[in-house]
C-alpha cells in the first residue's frame, strides 16, 4: 500500500451534487482535492434516468452549469459542438429529458478532472477513520488500495429506489430504475401474455411508471393492464404569490401535465389511460385490505414510494486513551450545515454530506417542511454551507 497522501478535501461520488461540491471548493481555492468515483460519468442521472423527462426548467441546468468560475472555464475551453451549447439551444422555459442534463455533467465533469488541484481517483471509498481531526480515507482501486489524509470529508454518494418486500411469492419485481427507461421495460414485459402491473406510490416516480405503462399498453403491449395503489390524492406544485408551494414534492413538467388531464378521478374512467389502470384507493387505513383484495391478480409490483441512501463506507473514530481502539461512528445528517452528528450527539469534525441522499431542508411560508434535491438546489445549498466547512 503506498504511503498516504495529504489533500484539503476528499469528495466521495461524481454525481451532479459531487460535480457541484468539487466546483465550489475550486472556486474557494482550498487546496488539493481528491475526487472518488468508481465510473466519473455522472452518477444516476447518466446511468438510469437518461429517458426520465425532466421536472425542472432548462434554465435551472443551465444555472447549475454557469455557478462556479472553474465550470465556466471549462465550458468556455470545450471544444464545440458540444453538450453545453446543446441544452443553451434548447428551451430554457421547459423541460428536457435528463440525457441532456447528463451530457452536461459528464462534460463538465471531463474538464474539472483535467485541473490541477484534482487528483481523480478511479475507485470506491471503503472505510474512512477520523484521529484527531484528521480523517484517513481507504480508496480501493483496480491497481491497489491507496490512502488519502484530509480534514475534510464530503459524502456525495447518492440513493436508489426504496424497495419494500415483494408481497406474494406469485408476484415479481419490476424495478423502478427499469420503469423509467421505456426502451429497457419494453423489453422486459412479454408483449403476447395478458399481465397486470401493480404501481404502488403516486409522486413524480409513480406517475413516470404509470406513463411509460400506458405507453407500452396502447402501443406494443395490448394486453397490460395495471392497477395502482395510491394513499394519498395527485398533489402538484402551485406557483404562489413569488414562492412556489410542494416546490419539491408535488408533481411538475410532463408527471404533472399526464396526471391532471388523465388520472384525477374525474378524468380517468374516461381518459385514454383509464382503459388501462385500474386505480386502487389506499387510503384512509384501507390498504391492507385493498393489497389482500388486488395483489392476488397481479403478476409483477413496481415499488415507487421514494429513494433510500445508498450505504456510507464504514466510518470509525479511533480515540486516544480509550480501551477500544475504534468506535463504529453512526452519522446522523443536519440537513442546515450539511454536517453530521455522531450517536452522541457531538459534531463530527470535518464530515459533510450533499446531494439527493443529504439535501437541505427548506420550510415554506406555510411552514411546510420539504428537503431540497434538484441539480439547481444542490447548488444553492452548496453555495451557502461549503464558507463554514
Ligand atoms: C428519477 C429521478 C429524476 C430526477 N429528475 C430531476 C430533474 O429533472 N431535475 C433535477 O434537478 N433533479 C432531478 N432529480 C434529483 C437529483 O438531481 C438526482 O437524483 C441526482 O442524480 C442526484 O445526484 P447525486 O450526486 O446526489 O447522486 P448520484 O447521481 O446517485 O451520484 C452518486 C455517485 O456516488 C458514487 N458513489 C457512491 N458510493 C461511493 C463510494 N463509496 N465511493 C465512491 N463513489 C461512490 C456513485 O457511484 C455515483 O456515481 C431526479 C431524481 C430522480 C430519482
Ligand atoms: N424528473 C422527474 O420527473 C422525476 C421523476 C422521479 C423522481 N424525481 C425526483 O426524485 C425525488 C424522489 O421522487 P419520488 O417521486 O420517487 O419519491 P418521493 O417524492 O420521495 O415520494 C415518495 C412517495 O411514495 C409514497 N410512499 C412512501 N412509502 C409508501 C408506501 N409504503 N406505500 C405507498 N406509498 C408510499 C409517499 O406517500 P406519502 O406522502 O403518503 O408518504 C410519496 O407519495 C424527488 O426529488 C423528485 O423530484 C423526479
Amino acid at each position: 500500500m503506498a504511503l498516504p497522501q495529504r489533500c484539503a478535501a476528499v469528495v466521495v461520488g461524481a454525481g451532479p451534487a459531487g460535480l457541484a461540491v468539487v466546483g465550489n471548493l475550486l472556486e474557494r481555492q482550498v487546496g488539493r482535492i481528491a475526487w472518488v468515483d468508481p465510473c466519473f460519468e455522472a452518477g444516476r442521472v447518466n446511468k438510469k434516468y437518461r429517458e426520465v423527462p425532466s421536472n425542472t426548467k432548462v434554465s435551472f441546468f443551465q444555472a447549475y452549469a454557469t455557478a462556479v468560475q472553474p465550470f465556466r472555464t471549462v465550458i468556455s475551453s470545450t471544444p464545440i459542438p458540444n453538450a453545453f451549447l446543446t441544452i443553451s439551444k434548447l428551451d430554457q422555459n421547459k423541460t428536457c429529458t435528463l440525457d441532456h442534463a447528463a451530457d452536461m455533467v459528464r462534460a463538465l465533469t471531463d474538464g474539472i478532472v483535467g485541473m490541477d488541484e484534482v487528483d481523480q481517483c478511479v475507485g470506491t471509498v471503503t472505510a474512512a477513520t477520523l484521529e484527531n481531526s484528521r480523517w484517513t480515507v481507504s480508496i480501493r482501486q483496480t491497481s491497489g488500495d491507496i490512502e488519502i489524509e484530509t480534514t475534510r470529508l464530503i459524502m456525495c454518494t447518492g440513493s436508489s429506489p426504496t424497495n419494500l418486500p415483494i408481497p406474494l411469492s406469485t408476484m415479481n419485481r419490476l424495478d423502478l430504475d427499469v420503469v423509467l427507461k421505456p426502451s429497457e421495460l419494453a423489453t422486459r414485459l412479454d408483449r403476447h401474455t395478458p399481465q397486470t402491473v401493480a404501481v404502488v406510490g403516486a409522486s413524480h416516480s409513480a406517475i413516470l411508471a404509470l406513463l411509460n405503462l400506458v405507453q407500452l399498453a396502447r402501443s406494443s403491449h395490448g394486453d397490460l393492464r395495471i392497477k395502482w395503489f395510491t394513499r394519498h390524492p395527485l398533489r402538484y406544485a402551485e406557483f404562489m404569490d413569488g414562492w412556489i408551494l410542494r416546490d419539491n414534492t408535488g408533481l411538475k413538467g410532463l408527471a404533472a401535465e399526464f396526471a391532471r388531464q388523465q388520472l384525477e378521478d374525474d378524468r380517468l374512467p374516461k381518459s385514454e389511460a383509464g382503459r388501462f389502470i385500474t386505480k386502487i384507493d389506499c387510503g384512509d387505513g384501507q390498504e391492507a385490505a385493498q393489497f389482500d383484495a388486488h395483489f392476488p391478480s397481479c403478476d409483477h409490483i413496481v415499488h415507487a414510494v421514494g429513494y433510500t441512501r445508498d450505504p456510507l463506507p464504514q466510518l470509525t473514530l479511533r480515540e486516544a486513551g480509550k480501551a477500544e481502539p475504534e468506535t463504529l461512528l453512526q452519522p446522523d445528517f443536519d440537513h442546515e450545515t450539511g454536517g453530521f452528528y455522531d450517536q452522541h450527539g457531538r459534531v463530527i469534525p470535518g464530515l459533510y454530506g450533499a446531494g439527493i441522499a443529504f439535501p437541505a431542508k427548506v420550510v415554506d411560508p406555510l411552514g411546510n417542511v420539504e428537503y431540497a434535491v434538484g441539480f439547481w438546489k444542490f447548488m444553492v445549498f452548496l453555495k451557502r454551507v461549503i464558507p463554514g466547512w
